[in-house]
Order: structure tokens, then sequence, then C-alpha cells
């Protein structure tokens, strides 16, 4: 898949995820076959006032790359003043906007998927950035409760210019409750010109290639199901090459969660929720996970959670 200008490895993407996509989880998952990674949504705001620790979330390094800043914020002028800084300090190939996120917080502030309500404002803001910004921009969207308004986003921002467009199957009344409606995804790739992605509910292997087969999208952006699990993604590459069903077991986790731990080490990256939410997302579906989860939950230090991991498996590997 081609984006931005650059040939990517392959098709398969990780979701931005607040809280969730740091720059060790992010590598982890590009060792295990993503072709691109998103940074957790960056505050156009912060940027411009040259917050400091909203900053890091943009951190990177050679090992990464190519992957993809992405931003929140209303204000068209705003929006673009902090794509111009974010390309000067970190050179991703691509500028990704969230029109999609649900949280109160931000769509009290005009941001994420309250954008989608007012499309003028969408087109002013995606204009400003194409023609501004030399990184090329992609978008992130939701759909909309009908096909009509979810089609006009997707042409306004094409017309705009961007050179890619994700579409995650649920309303932003739905959370990330119930099922991701592909059947817009599927619509809008007829309609657009630009690489479309589909996001929403790409699980394993065999959702990965049902949903790429049926929407006819040129790539997959998988979210919930790399949370403390990034080897999710060689899983589907393998799938998605030659029918490959290969399993996990627990010392895959396990030592997963140590390598992102040095990670997070070395990236000088350990905070709580870094360390200990993301310890407990890679006991998900382990026999046993609730004992491990309460092992790690009280674990005192660094030493002593690093401690519980390496037994975390004990002789009841699956
Ligand atoms: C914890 C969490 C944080 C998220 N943060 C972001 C974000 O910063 N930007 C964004 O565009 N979407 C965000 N999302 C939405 C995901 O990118 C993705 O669209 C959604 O989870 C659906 O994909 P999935 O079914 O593969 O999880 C977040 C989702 C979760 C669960």
């Amino acid at each position: 898949m081609r984006l931005g200008g650059v040939d990517l490895a392959g098709n398969l993407l990780l979701a931005p995820m607040a809280d969730v996509t740091n720059l060790a989880f992010r590598l982890m998952c590009k060792r295990y076959g993503a072709s691109l990674t998103f940074t957790e949504m960056i505050s156009s705001d912060a940027v411009v006032h040259g917050n400091e620790k909203t900053f890091l979330r943009g951190m990177t390094c050679e090992e990464e790359r190519p992957f993809g800043v992405q931003l929140f914020g209303h204000c068209p002028e705003t929006i673009t003043a902090a794509a111009l800084v974010i390309e000067e300090m970190f050179d991703p190939i691509v500028i990704d906007m969230n029109l999609g996120c649900p949280s109160p917080a931000i769509t009290n502030a005009g941001c994420g998927s309250a954008l989608l309500r007012s499309p003028e404002i969408v087109s002013d803001i995606f204009r400003d950035l194409c023609e501004n910004v030399n990184t090329p921009v992609t978008a992130k969207i939701r759909i909309l409760e009908n096909m009509d308004d979810t089609l006009d986003i997707a042409n306004r921002l094409e017309e705009a210019g961007v050179c890619a467009l994700t579409v995650h199957g649920r309303t932003r009344e739905q959370g990330y409750q119930g099922f991701a409606d592909h059947r817009y995804a599927k619509r809008i790739k007829e309609e657009l010109s630009i690489p479309v992605i589909a996001n929403g509910d790409v699980k394993d292997g065999e959702s990965a290639k049902r949903i790429l087969e049926y929407t006819g999208c040129d790539g997959l952006m998988i979210g919930r199901a790399a949370m403390g699990d990034p080897h999710v993604f060689y899983r589907v590459s393998r799938f998605l090459e030659n029918d490959e069903v290969i399993g996990t077991c627990c010392e895959q986790r396990r030592d997963d969660l140590l390598e992102y731990i040095e990670l997070l080490e070395k990236f000088d990256l350990m905070t709580h929720v870094n360390m200990k939410a993301h310890s407990q997302w890679f006991t998900r579906g382990l026999k046993d996970s609730r004992r491990m989860r309460m092992e790690m939950g009280s674990a005192d230090s660094h030493v002593s959670l690093v401690e519980c991991i390496r037994n975390m498996c004990g002789n009841n590997s699956e």
C-alpha cells in the first residue's frame, strides 16, 4: 500500500490510541509487522503553546519509521500551525486529523467526532492544512447515522486534498459498543479515488480477510486487538498471506511484555499507565489471568513487577 508518497511494506496499520500507542508499544507492533504506526492523538492547542509533555507523544526513533502523528483540534489556523511544528520536529510521513473521538472532554470543545456535524468547518480545516503543510495529510472519521452525510464528509476530505482516509464503522453515539458497520467503508472506497482504510473489529486473520474482501479497502487499521497483544499483527499478516492460523501462548505474551518494558526503560517512558495498564492487558485471554492481574496490580516497584511477569506463566501455560 502506498501512503503519503511512501510504499509501505504491507497494509496493516496500528490505530492511534490515547494512553496506549506510546513509542515502546508502537515499536513492538512494528516488529510484528504493522506497516504504519500512529501516535496517540496530540492536541494542536498544546503543540502551539509549546507544552513539553505533549511533545513526548510525538517522539520516535529510526526503527519506527515510517510513522504518522495524529492531531486533534477545532480551529483551522491552530491546527495548521501545530502541523507545521510537528513536521519540523518529527518528520512523520503523514499527519492524521482526528474526526472520531467521542469523548465529551474532546467533543465539548468542538474537536474529534464533533467536527463531523460541521461539514463547512471540516472543509476549512483540511483546505488550510493541505495547502500550507508539506507533509501529506490523512483523516480518520467515524460514520454518521446515514450514508449520504458520511459520503459528504468523505468527499469534502478528498476535495480538500487528504491523501488517505480511515473509516471507523461506528457512530459517535455508539462509542465502542456494538459492531462496526463496514458498509460505509465499502461505499466510500467505491466513491473516492484516494486509499481508504477500514477500521473496527479487526480481531484476527479471519476478520481481517473478511473485512478487506468485503470493503475492497486498501488497508486495515487495528486498535483494541493490539492492546497487550502486538503479536496480533504477525498472526493477521500470516493469515492474509497464506491462510495460516498461528496461535499465541502465555510464554509469547510474557516475552513480549518483558520486551515492551525494556523499551519503556530505554525511552524513559516508565509511567504508571504505560507499565501497569499495559501489563494487565498483556494477560487478557490467558488461563489464570485473574491471578496474574492481581499479582501485577499489587507489585509496588518496577523490580517486583518485572519479577511477577517473569513468573507469570508458572506451570499453567496454555
Ligand atoms: C483506549 C483507546 C484510545 C483511543 N484513542 C484514539 C485516539 O487517540 N485517536 C483516534 O483516532 N482514535 C482513538 N481510538 C479509536 C481507535 O483508533 C479505533 O478507531 C477504535 O478502537 C476501533 O478500532 P478497533 O475495533 O480495532 O479497536 C481509541 C480507542 C481506544 C480503545
